[in-house]
């Protein structure tokens, strides 16, 4: 599913290419499905343009059977069930990707549901886990946390022994946070999130903000802060420049963190997945994590997937069935 130019969803279209090959230390993965992701509206769109030696195509993550094995490949074989971080590609039938950026997808889990995991897990486990170091009995503020990010992160730091509190942008949104575990759910668009933060916990604030709208809510996210707290920025949603009290990050003695996960070296990607399969995927065979998965579409009808996540109306993941 290739991109004719940038623009709205009717710019995707079913186009013929290569097949992809597996070099050294590459698979091929026959995809069973690819998860929608909001940097492949914005590649569609034309501002976020695939990193170089990545497939022109978007798809930051797919689940599917392995279908060839590079050289030096000795963990994967033919038939394997996988899920896969990606630099793109995964709008597609085959996809190559290198061998430490693939997991192996447990028995107990729906092998086209698995898309929906890779890039929310990756995301929240290096965020949260790795940089922010969310620890138990903290609390953790979860923003939109209707979104395939924010229904990871919700569960992951309930796993984790934290208090998770979320925000998102309607009745039904808030609902569906603390039916997946979220101790307090704000209504952002009704109500004040500082004010509800500082009211559940005490005074205190958060420990661990994950922020996706940057702008200004950076402050507001420092003013819902706990001391030595951590904000973690993840997107942007307000592109006006964040403003904040130096003094009060100073007095919160805060840290500010932003990342990608796409940009990041390959070997940090590698070690991010082997750590997610280590930490993360007992939680999977144990079902204290599932994937969230709002609808599914066929690979055809890509430009209505993507309609549906522009509209906000999905809760959880959107995926992509590519047979
Ligand atoms: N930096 C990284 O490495 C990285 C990696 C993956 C994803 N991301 C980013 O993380 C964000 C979430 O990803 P996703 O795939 O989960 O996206 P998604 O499913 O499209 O979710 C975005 C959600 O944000 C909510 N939202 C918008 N404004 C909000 C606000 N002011 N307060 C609270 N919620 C708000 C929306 O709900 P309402 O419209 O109802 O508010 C929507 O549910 C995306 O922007 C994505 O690009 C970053």
């Amino acid at each position: 599913m290739t991109i004719a130019e940038p623009g709205d969803p009717s710019v995707l279209r079913i186009s013929e290419v290569a097949d992809p090959v597996a070099r050294d230390g590459e698979v091929v993965i026959r995809v069973a499905a690819a998860g929608l992701n909001g940097a492949d509206l914005s590649q569609r769109r034309g501002f976020y343009p695939p990193p170089p030696g990545a497939p022109e195509w978007p798809g930051l993550e797919v689940s599917g059977t392995i279908a060839s094995v590079g050289d030096g490949v000795e963990r994967w074989q033919v038939g394997d069930r996988v899920c896969a971080l990606l630099p793109g590609g995964g709008y597609a039938e085959l996809v190559s990707v290198d061998a430490g950026l693939v997991l192996p997808v447990p028995a107990q889990v729906d092998l086209v549901e698995a898309a929906g995991l890779p890039e929310a897990v990756a995301t929240v486990w290096s965020n949260v886990f790795r940089i922010a170091r969310l620890a138990t009995g903290e609390t953790l503020l979860v923003h939109g946390g209707s979104s395939g990010i924010g229904s990871t992160a919700i569960q992951l730091g309930r796993a984790f022994g934290a208090q998770v509190i979320a925000t998102a942008g309607s009745d039904v949104k808030t609902a569906f946070c603390r039916d997946l575990g979220a101790d307090a759910a704000v209504d952002y668009r009704s109500q004040d999130f500082v004010e509800a933060v500082l009211a559940v916990t005490d005074g205190r604030g958060a420990d661990v903000v994950l922020d996706i709208v940057g702008g200004s809510y950076i402050a507001r996210d420092l003013d819902a802060l706990a001391v030595g707290g951590r904000i973690m920025s993840i997107a942007i949603r307000d592109s006006a420049p964040a403003s904040l009290d130096v003094g009060l990050l100073m007095r919160k003695r805060a840290l500010i963190h932003g990342t990608t996960l796409r940009a990041r070296p390959l070997a940090e990607r590698r070690e991010i997945i082997a750590d997610v399969e280590a930490q993360v995927w007992p939680l999977l065979i144990g079902r204290r994590l599932r994937p969230v998965i709002d609808s599914v579409f066929p690979l055809a009808d890509a430009a209505q997937a993507h309609r549906r996540m522009e509209s906000s109306a999905h809760l959880g993941k959107i995926l992509l069935r590519a047979d």
